[in-house]
């Protein structure tokens, strides 16, 4: 089965080791490319790849939003979030899908018995990582999502569209949006704070938040994954946050998601979840 990786940079991705890691467990033979694509490219680079028998991607940064305008059909989540991390082929059409947010929440809620029911969450930034989780915590029915970010009017906006979508305004919780203002934030308390922001990809940026937002939280959770930790990740540490955690279990669950949509096969996710990315 041919499958691979586009984005760019792509030089880092750890997708080929989990494809290989579920090929085994399923017996299934694959082969895995990661690709270096650029915007630019990427119609002309996705449309042969499927033409010569390929059947799935795996799609990463700067592609996410450019994947949903290739494919000839969408899923509901993808829709929602407006941006694809898997390609596939089915009957001979291409379909983008978001398997993001539902990884995540896998890793939350099953592996790790994190509950998300009536939980204060604190979500920091208003791209499209954001975008991509804040339907699935909604099916989970936290009491709140704070969405807070640098850039207030990103967040309110994106607050207003998901509010707006028929399928998740029936989901109860409130949105707010916030500004990513220690001061204005210093009275609220949050059980689970979450950076979506792209802060984490360069080591010299910091949100420098202020300690006093992890009072009273209990778990903290970077998205973005690395060997080390985050200075987001040492913040929330620093305050005696008991879970501090990074997005090394949401990119293998997302991973497994994506791979039962291109076999069929539920692979097991706990040893390459044990091992983080080592
Ligand atoms: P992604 O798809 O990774 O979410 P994005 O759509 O470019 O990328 O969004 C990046 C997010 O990180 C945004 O919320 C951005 O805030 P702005 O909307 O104000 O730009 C946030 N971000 C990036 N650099 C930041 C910084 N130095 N401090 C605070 N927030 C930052």
């Amino acid at each position: 089965m041919k499958l691979a990786v586009i984005g760019n940079p792509i030089k880092h991705s750890k997708s080929p080791e989990i494809h290989a890691e579920f090929a085994k467990q399923a017996g299934i033979e694959i082969s895995f490319k990661k690709v270096e694509v650029s915007l630019e490219n990427c119609n002309e680079w996705v449309e042969s790849f499927f033409k010569e028998g390929g059947k799935g991607l795996s799609v990463t940064l700067p592609l996410k939003e450019q994947c949903i305008k290739i494919a000839d059909e969408v899923s509901e989540r993808a829709k929602i979030s407006g941006a694809a991390n898997v390609l596939y082929e089915l009957n001979g059409k291409i379909i983008a899908d978001c398997t993001d947010g539902t990884g995540l929440i896998n890793d939350l809620v099953k592996n790790k018995k994190i509950p998300i029911k009536d939980k204060n969450i604190l979500l920091i930034g208003a791209g499209g990582a954001a975008r991509g989780i804040i339907p699935n915590f909604l099916l989970e029915h936290p009491k709140l999502i704070t969405v807070a970010n640098r850039t207030f009017s990103r967040a309110s906006k994106l607050v207003d569209e998901l509010s707006n979508t028929a399928s998740l305004s029936s989901k109860s919780s409130i949105l707010i949006a916030s500004g990513l203002n220690p001061e204005e934030l210093k009275d609220l308390h949050f059980d689970i704070i979450i950076n979506a922001t792209s802060v984490s990809t360069n080591p010299k940026l910091n949100l420098n938040l202020d300690k006093s937002i992890f009072k009273n939280t209990s778990v903290a959770l970077d998205l973005y994954y690395s060997q080390a930790f985050t200075p987001f990740m040492e913040s929330a540490k620093d305050a005696q946050v008991p879970i501090v955690i990074d997005g090394w279990g949401m990119l293998v669950e997302q991973a497994a998601e994506s791979f039962n949509l291109w076999t069929n096969v539920n692979p097991d996710t706990s040893n390459l979840i044990a091992k983080h990315g080592e």
